[in-house]
């Protein structure tokens, strides 16, 4: 077998991690949750969840990506103890990232399209009315062939980077990227930040409105607000495992999640810090839900002095974060079918250009000749049963075994687990936590899933209650049942 990749730097670590963290969940799901949920309000839940719920799971994938070497297709069949059936859990990792591009593809080739359209000048005319604007987005998703040519602009690129391998593909040009991402977001908040009138939309960020909160009805909140922190940290599904596994062990794990998560937590903040400022200066309301970063800023873009150049520079940097996301996804992707079946880079490569463009066709027909599928109740689509089945259900229920994984004896251990997280310079993990997560966590984590799925769907009634919720009780029950059985001639 051929020896691992490994990063070239420490900072090559961190910024492709970052940049798989770094993505849609950032810059478009962050700023329109916000501004649907209260601002604030929101936004406090999310810290919270963040902190004592994605941080210590994010060691815990780390651990087991580095402690393994392997990516999450066989992480936990090199760990686990003998004739338990933890491994079966790879199968739901692979499909997760997959389900995944099913639908971030798609919505990246927006955001390189709208980056395109924005450079054209095709927002910034000044004949141009409120509605004129927003139908630019209904003509792009009713045209499937517009969507499919972007969203295989935006796979080609990527698997484009991966295909030059680990060092100099992925971590030299995220690098780049990310660089660039983090410099975009200087100059724009500086902007935003200047624009007459910004100061009502920095009220909105700072001071909380639990009453808007109130009104989306708190479970429903409370559930999106730790959905998104799965989400956004990128958990749950061994996306973050892998980078793990091309680690070396000069630094614990604590501290190298922690930077993560900080430079997560801020790109989000300032994502939402540039937006939502620009919304109040010119008197529009940031609660548009997801058009907002389609409808809602072309045309504060049209209306603003230099518009053309802001527009631009505003999707180049979402462009970049979903560039780096589906950059690291994909490199997951391709180690399945390397450390799998011992395929050669190129190889995975090839196949996995078909794959995805094919995967990702159902959820932009969704849009438009397939409209008609509404899984999740009326006005629902393809997409957000796509995105639903891997951000309510598989991160949650994933992180759980993640977890557990590293608590249980009947898993790793948690003695194997602290020992993996420590080794190296930097903060330790504190193992005297093992009561919170072993009980607490999960038991947090379970109690929000089966109470958001009440909410969410009892609002629609009972005939999308009954089904889901059955469904999730028993994707539940499976989950336990790998985590606790054992076979039972154990050799
Ligand atoms: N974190 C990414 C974002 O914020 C999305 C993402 C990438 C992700 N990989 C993941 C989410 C794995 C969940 C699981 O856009």
């Amino acid at each position: 077998m051929n020896e691992r990749e490994k990063f070239g730097s420490r900072l090559g670590f961190i910024l492709v991690s970052a940049g798989c963290a770094v993505g849609l969940g950032n810059v478009w799901k962050f700023p329109y949750m916000c501004g649907q949920f209260g601002g604030a309000a929101f936004i406090l839940l999310y810290l919270v969840f963040l902190a004592i719920l994605g941080f210590p799971i994010m060691v815990c994938e780390f651990a087991v990506g580095r402690g393994s070497q392997k990516s999450c297709a066989e992480s936990f069949k090199k760990l686990e103890p003998k004739g338990t059936r933890w491994h079966s859990y790879s199968y739901f990792c692979m499909a997760g990232n997959y389900l995944l591009m099913m639908f971030y593809t798609m919505v990246s080739g927006w955001l390189l399209y709208y980056c395109y359209r924005s450079a054209i000048g095709e927002f910034t005319n000044a004949t141009l009315s409120t509605e004129q604007v927003g139908e630019k987005f209904s003509e792009m998703t009713a045209s499937p062939s517009t969507m499919i040519l972007w969203t295989v602009i935006a796979i080609l690129l990527a698997f484009g980077i991966c295909s030059r391998g680990l060092k100099k593909g992925v971590e030299k040009i995220t690098k780049v990227m990310m660089v660039l991402l983090l410099l975009l977001i200087a100059v724009l908040a500086v902007h935003s930040l200047t624009l007459p009138g910004a100061a009502e939309g920095v009220k909105f960020y700072l001071v909380p409105d639990f009453k808007a909160m109130a009104d989306h009805g708190i479970g429903n909140v409370v559930f999106g607000a730790m959905s998104q922190a799965f989400f956004t940290l990128s958990i749950g599904i061994g996306a973050m495992a892998i980078f793990g596994s091309y680690l070396d062990k000069k630094r614990s794990l604590t501290g190298e999640a922690l930077n993560i998560c900080l430079l997560d937590t801020f790109v989000a903040l300032m994502a939402g810090l540039i937006i939502i400022p620009a919304c109040f200066s010119f008197g529009i309301k940031p609660d548009a839900g997801p058009s907002l970063i389609f409808i809602t800023l072309p045309n504060i873009f049209n209306q603003m002095a230099g518009g053309r150049i802001w527009g631009t520079l505003f999707f180049l940097f979402m462009s970049f974060a979903a560039l780096s996301t589906v950059v690291a996804v994909f490199e997951n992707i391709l180690s399945f079918a390397m450390d799998l079946w011992n395929w050669s880079r190129k190889k995975a490569v090839i196949v996995n250009i078909f794959a995805l463009i094919v995967l990702s066709i159902p959820c932009i027909l969704g849009f438009n000749l397939l409209s008609g599928v509404t899984p999740l109740g009326e006005g629902s689509n393809i997409m957000d049963f796509e995105d639903f089945l891997v951000s309510n259900n598989l991160l949650p229920i994933g992180s759980v075994v993640y977890l557990m994984f590293c608590a249980s004896k009947n898993g790793w251990g948690w003695n194997s687990f602290i020992k993996e997280a420590n080794s190296g310079k930097g903060i330790g993990f504190p193992a005297k936590i093992k009561w919170y997560v072993t009980y607490i966590l999960p038991l947090i984590v379970v109690v929000i899933y089966l109470k958001g799925y009440y909410d969410m769907f009892s609002a629609k009634g009972m005939m999308y209650l009954i089904p889901w919720l059955i469904a999730a009780v028993a994707f539940l029950a499976v989950v336990c049942y790998l985590m606790f059985s054992r076979k039972k001639n154990r050799n």
